[in-house]
């Protein structure tokens, strides 16, 4: 059985995974808009994967007798300056994740809530492959450089990682 305050906790991670979703998914629209078609079909697969990551949380909540709720989800922004400024801004969203999911991980620990705290290894292992994902296109992006010809080949590669990686 959840405490109220892991319910609590499970409950804002999962709205917070939705809004990732949102997050990725506009910043697809995004690139689509400016020809970026690889960066664009990278970040929708991978708001797909972050609406799974929010299921299933969702889904281990009613498991474990809590009511999962979503919250309110606020608009994602919508317009952003180049493509490095998307790639910087899911590395720091990955991060900032990545802090929730340790905050959570420790609550379980501290309340002797061992089922939870296994649960949530998954996360801890997922969060550690979406920073190292996100790093390594941001680093692609500074040696490659901004110029046109060498955004280009930014797209392709970023394209051709959402079949491998995402
Ligand atoms: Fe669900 Fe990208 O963390």
């Amino acid at each position: 059985m959840l405490s109220t305050t892991l319910i609590d906790k499970l409950n804002a991670q999962i709205t917070l995974e939705f809004y990732s979703s949102n997050l990725y998914l506009q910043m697809a629209a995004w690139c689509d808009t400016r020809g970026f078609p690889g960066c664009s079909s990278f970040l929708a697969q991978h708001a797909s994967e972050e609406y799974q990551h929010g299921r299933k949380l969702f889904t281990y909540v009613m498991e474990t007798g809590g009511l999962a709720r979503v919250g309110a989800i606020e608009a994602p922004k919508a317009d952003f300056a180049s493509v490095q400024d998307i790639f910087d801004a899911t590395l720091a969203h990955e991060i900032a994740i990545t802090a929730k999911i340790n905050d959570l991980v420790k609550t379980a620990m501290n309340e002797g809530d061992f089922s939870t705290f296994n649960f949530l290894q998954w996360y801890t292992s997922e969060q550690h492959e979406e920073e190292k994902l996100f790093r390594n296109i941001v680093d692609r992006i500074r040696v490659i450089g901004p110029d046109g010809k060498g955004l280009y080949w930014i797209d392709k590669e970023i394209g051709k990682m959402g079949k491998k990686d995402g």
